[in-house]
Formats: structure tokens, sequence, C-alpha cells
């Protein structure tokens, strides 16, 4: 094995762009700070990049201010476009940053187009000092690593297939990812199993979350309720994809109390096709803007089930022991179906209705918590990320492969 050689400080730069990216980078801001605290050496100099991907206060600033995460020391303010504007006005903006900065190692994390944007930058710079040890460019770690949805229809498919071809660290948060990247010809030496950040974050502020009115403000009093997300261009984009499911929604709503926070494009979606009245009109769902982080976390812990097109909630409610219906027809995160709480059931109402009911007879899944969700994945990421030599080497005896 490499000797790790270590130069003090050590700059690591990580960026966030998307609202579920504030969750992951939060957990290893969090450790990178432990880190130092705790006299650990080398002391790390952390620079957190904003893309500015997402702008909304209710879809960014507010989980800067409740996870306490640092104020990015760069915001590339790009904002909403195509995916190839996109795409492509984060890689101008970042270029220069990343020149001016040289870190040693770039964190990006999940899926977004934040995510790929940054890796491809970092992949092709040419630092214009090569360091003693040869360093022309930073490490590249990938948090969230290895997941596939086999769907090359969703965007986030093809930025999860490029970033992971572009990195050098692979951290991993289900044993199905490590065989993934094993049979796209990624070396072994480069992919670690350490758990999931997202996690890390949840247990984090899930006692504070608990301690939210947000339950009052909507009118549950201990009642049960179901909590639903939409948001995937697939589901809400089209009038075909969208109008069937607010059909099912309605049905559900008979039963179950619904609350359904929504995103700018789901909102865009229903009014587009006339459908924001018919739901606003029903008194058993209740529309609401994004909510919070806290305030979020607050319904999903107590919810009687969760509706969802989201990669992330369906993995932050099998942490809670919630069961999830997810409105997808594949997922990236086969472990929450394995071994946790998650239904896969598409978009046909049928299914859907079928997972519903059995949930409510009080049949739902229970589920397990996968192995390393633990709380301590950030730390097990920045313990190996301090240990990179120059070269890109990482300690193996510090995480788990
Ligand atoms: C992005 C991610 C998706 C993630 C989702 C969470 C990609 C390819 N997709 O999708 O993986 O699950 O974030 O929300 O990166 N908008 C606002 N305010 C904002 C941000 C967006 O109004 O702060 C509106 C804009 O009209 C924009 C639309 O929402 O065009 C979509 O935003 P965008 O970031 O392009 O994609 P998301 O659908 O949010």
């Amino acid at each position: 094995m490499a000797v790790a050689r270590i130069f003090i400080p050590m700059k690591i730069m990580t960026i966030a762009g998307a609202r579920p990216n504030f969750m992951k980078v939060a957990s290893i801001a969090d450790a990178i700070r432990h880190h130092n605290k705790e006299g650990n050496s080398p002391v790390i100099d952390h620079i957190l990049v904003h893309t500015g991907q997402h702008y909304d206060e209710s879809m960014s600033q507010c989980f800067f201010d409740e996870l306490g995460l640092p104020r990015p020391d760069v915001n590339l303010e790009v904002g909403s476009e195509s995916h190839a504007q996109q795409t492509a006005e984060i890689m101008r903006r970042f270029e220069p940053v990343l020149l001016a900065e040289c870190p040693d190692v770039l964190v990006v994390v999940g899926d977004v187009n934040s995510t790929v944007a940054c890796a491809l930058v970092a992949a092709k710079i040419q630092y214009p000092l090569q360091g003693i040890s040869g360093k022309v460019r930073p490490l590249i770690a990938h948090v969230e690593a290895g997941l596939r949805s086999g769907d090359r229809s969703m965007p986030e498919e093809i930025n999860r297939l490029l970033t992971d071809s572009l990195s050098d660290a692979l951290f991993v948060t289900e044993e199905v990812a490590v065989s993934n990247l094993l049979r796209e010809g990624i070396s072994k030496e480069k992919i670690y199993f350490v758990g999931n950040v997202m996690i890390d974050t949840l247990h984090r502020h899930l006692e504070k979350a608990r301690r939210s009115e947000i339950k009052h403000a909507m009118g549950i009093n201990n009642g049960r309720y179901g909590l639903i997300t939409l948001h995937r261009p697939s589901n809400v984009d089209t009038r075909d994809a969208l109008e069937p499911l607010v059909r099912c929604l309605q049905e559900i709503s008979n039963d179950l109390f619904l609350l359904l926070p929504l995103h700018p494009r789901t909102r865009a979606g229903l009014e587009r096709f006339g459908l924001l009245d018919e739901f606003e009109s029903n008194r058993k769902i209740k529309l609401t803007p994004p909510l919070g982080y806290l305030d979020f976390l607050n319904l999903l812990d107590t919810a009687t089930m969760v509706l969802t097109d989201s990669g992330g909630i369906q993995e932050e409610t099998t942490a809670l022991g919630v069961p999830c219906v997810t409105l997808r027809e594949n997922t990236e995160r086969p472990v929450t179906i394995t071994t946790g709480t998650n239904y896969l059931v598409g978009t046909d109402p049928a299914k859907i209705l079928a997972a519903v009911r059995e949930i409510l007879s009080g049949m739902g899944k229970k589920g397990q918590i996968p192995p390393y969700w633990d709380g301590l994945s950030g730390e097990r990421i920045v313990a190996g990320l301090s240990n990179i030599s120059r070269q890109g080497e990482v300690n193996e005896e510090v995480i788990k492969k």
C-alpha cells in the first residue's frame, strides 16, 4: 500500500447546487469541522462553492440556515436554464474558481447537473503551478457514487454515470453500488463503502425537527396523514403523466388526509394543465410551498405513509421506518426496497392504490436500517480524504470497502 504524504493544510472544495445536495454537504462540512476541532492532521481548509442551480429562499437559503452550513465562499449564481445551458454555465463559471483556489480535493455529491459539471471541469483542469508531487488537478471524490436506475432517460442517471467515470475516489451508500461500479470497469481500489451522509444529517437534526410546529400549522393534530412529493419531469411535465396522478391522489384523500409541498416545477405543471384549482378545492388535500428541512423532517417522521418520486426521500423514510410508496418505474436505491420500507409501484393508479391499502391496513413494511447508515458516514469520508496523498491515493485502513 502506498504511504500517504500529508501536506498541511489540505484544501478540500465541496460543491452544492440543488436542494438535495445541501443535506449531504452539511454532513461533510460538520465532519471537517470536527476533524479540525479534534486537532487531527492535516488541518483541512474547507471551501464551499454554491453553483446557484437552486436559488429560491425555500429551495436554498433556508437549508443553509437550518443545517448550520457555512456561507458559501463562492456563489456562481447560474440559475435555471435548459440542461445544456445550465451545465455549460456552471462549467464556464467554475473553471476560474478552481484555478484560483487549486484545492487538493474536489468533493461532489449526488447526481444533479452541478455535480457532473464541476467534476468535468476538475477532470480536465491544469493547475498553473505543478506542485513538488506533480499535482496538476484535484483528486475528484464522488459522494453517493455507483447508484444506477438503469434508465438513461433520467438526466440524473447520465449525471451519475459521467461523474463516476471521472472520479478518483467513489464513496458509496449501499452494497449494490459497489457491484454497479465494478461492472462498469471501475477499479475496486477507488471504491469505499461508507454509508449515507444524508442520513447523518437526518440523525443530527431529528430532535430539533421534532420540536417544529408545522403539524399544528397544517391542521394535523395527531391525526393520520400522507406526505406527498412530486417533481420528476417524467411525472409532472406532461398532462398525460400528471393528470392520472392527480386523480389517484384525489382518490387516496378519501381515506387519508394528504399534504403536498409543491416543487416549483410541479406547481407550474398543475397550473399549465388546469389541475391546480381542482386540487386546491379538495379540503382533504393541503398544498403548501416547498418546506424547510426541519419542518419537512418533522412531517416525514410521523407520516402514516409517504408517496414520492424523489431519490433521497426513499432513503429518509427507510431510515425513519416510515412506509414509502415510490411513484417511479425504477429506483437507483434498491436497498430501500430489499432492506427498508420502500414500495416501488410505478405510476399505474391500481398499483399505487394497492400499496396504499396495504399500508393503511397496518400491514406495511417495517424495514431495517441498511449497513453503515449510522450517522458516521461523513466522518468516514473525511478520515479517508485526509489521508490522501498528492498522488491521489486513499489510505485503505481508514475506510471500509
Ligand atoms: C433538480 C435535480 C434533481 C433533484 C431536484 C430537487 C438535475 C438534473 N435535477 O431538479 O435531481 O431531485 O433538483 O429539487 O440537476 N426553480 C425555481 N426555484 C429554484 C430552482 C428551480 O423556481 O430555486 C424552478 C425553475 O423554473 C426551474 C425548475 O424549477 O426551471 C427546475 O429546476 P432545476 O434545477 O432545473 O431542476 P429540478 O427539477 O429542481
